[in-house]
């Protein structure tokens, strides 16, 4: 069974749970309202939705990105592995009354999109639920429906925080008594930026926050953090290539160079200084 079949009976699971879409999506509770709000427009600000662009979401959930989208984009099409997920979403559009949307239930591996089909594809906290060669699927597959100089956009847990570094601690304790949790794949920041320059992609910049949050921290603490965090993420501090490097939650934009023209990952790495920076990062 791979991890992406054993992910799929779980999210198929979880979505006939009757808990909210955001319980749903993100495996807990609302979060403060400001920080939803600061977050929300850092990602929109990290995407930069344009008019014309039709957007792909995989992995879309129940479809918050769709919401926070449509009225930017030409079209924005949702696919997930989940049908109650994509039951959720096509509510959610009718409730919102969205004309520009289309969702489909499937695996973002391989998808029944035609070439060249989207100008963005934004993989919003899913590939942790792929192991590595998926990811790699994934990414081809991304490649394929993009248009020439398309983008790609992922949000994707860093192994190389504090925040990780501890809860993986914690789970491997846990499991190792037995007391077994769901594991997903949480890679350093470094291995995704290789995996898309091996594949032909250019990393264009990257961006993130929860630097400084633990597991287990008390809630007050993590929300006054996220806040400080969010509010000043274009301070010259946050914007230093060491410091986005290990931030739990990152996002990455990369473009899609059309083939695998690129040198060695060691040449590509040094022709673009942010990348060149985050290599002194382990
Ligand atoms: C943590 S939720 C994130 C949802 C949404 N992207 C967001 O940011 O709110 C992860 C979603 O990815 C979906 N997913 C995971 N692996 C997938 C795959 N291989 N193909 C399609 N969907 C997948 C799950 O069903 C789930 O809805």
């Amino acid at each position: 069974m791979t991890q992406s079949t054993r992910w799929k009976d779980i999210w198929a699971a979880k979505a006939r749970e009757v808990i909210p879409d955001f319980d749903l999506d993100r495996g807990f509770s609302s979060r403060v309202e400001e920080i939803e709000r600061l977050s929300e427009h850092e990602l929109i600000d990290f995407i930069g939705p344009g008019r014309s662009e039709i957007i792909l979401d995989a992995g879309c959930g129940t479809g918050v990105n769709i919401s926070r989208l449509y009225s930017r984009v030409k079209k924005i099409i949702g696919i997930d592995f989940a049908p109650g997920s994509i039951e959720r979403c096509q509510k959610r559009i009718a409730a919102q009354n969205i004309q520009n949307a289309e969702v489909l239930v499937g695996s973002i591996i391989q998808t029944s999109l035609p070439d060249h089909a989207v100008d963005k594809v934004i993989c919003l906290s899913v590939m942790q639920y792929l192991d590595d060669h998926e990811v790699r699927l994934a990414l081809r597959e991304f490649s394929r429906i993009l248009s020439p100089g398309g983008l790609v956009i992922l949000h994707v847990k860093n192994r190389a925080s504090l925040y990780w570094l501890t809860l993986l601690v914690a789970k491997r304790l846990k499991m190792l008594f037995r007391r077994s949790t769901n594991c997903y794949n949480v890679r350093p920041f470094k291995w995704y930026l290789h995996e898309l320059s091996a594949l032909g992609y250019k990393t264009e910049d990257f961006n993130g926050f929860n630097l400084l949050t633990l597991d287990k921290m008390p809630k007050w603490l993590t929300s006054f953090l996220q806040r400080f965090e969010l509010r000043h993420y274009r301070h010259w501090l946050f914007q230093t290539a060491l410091v986005r490097g290990h931030m739990a939650d990152l996002k990455i934009r990369a473009k899609f160079n059309g083939g695998l023209e690129v040198g060695s990952v060691r040449d590509e790495m040094n022709n673009h200084c942010a990348i060149a920076d985050a290599s002194q990062l382990d």
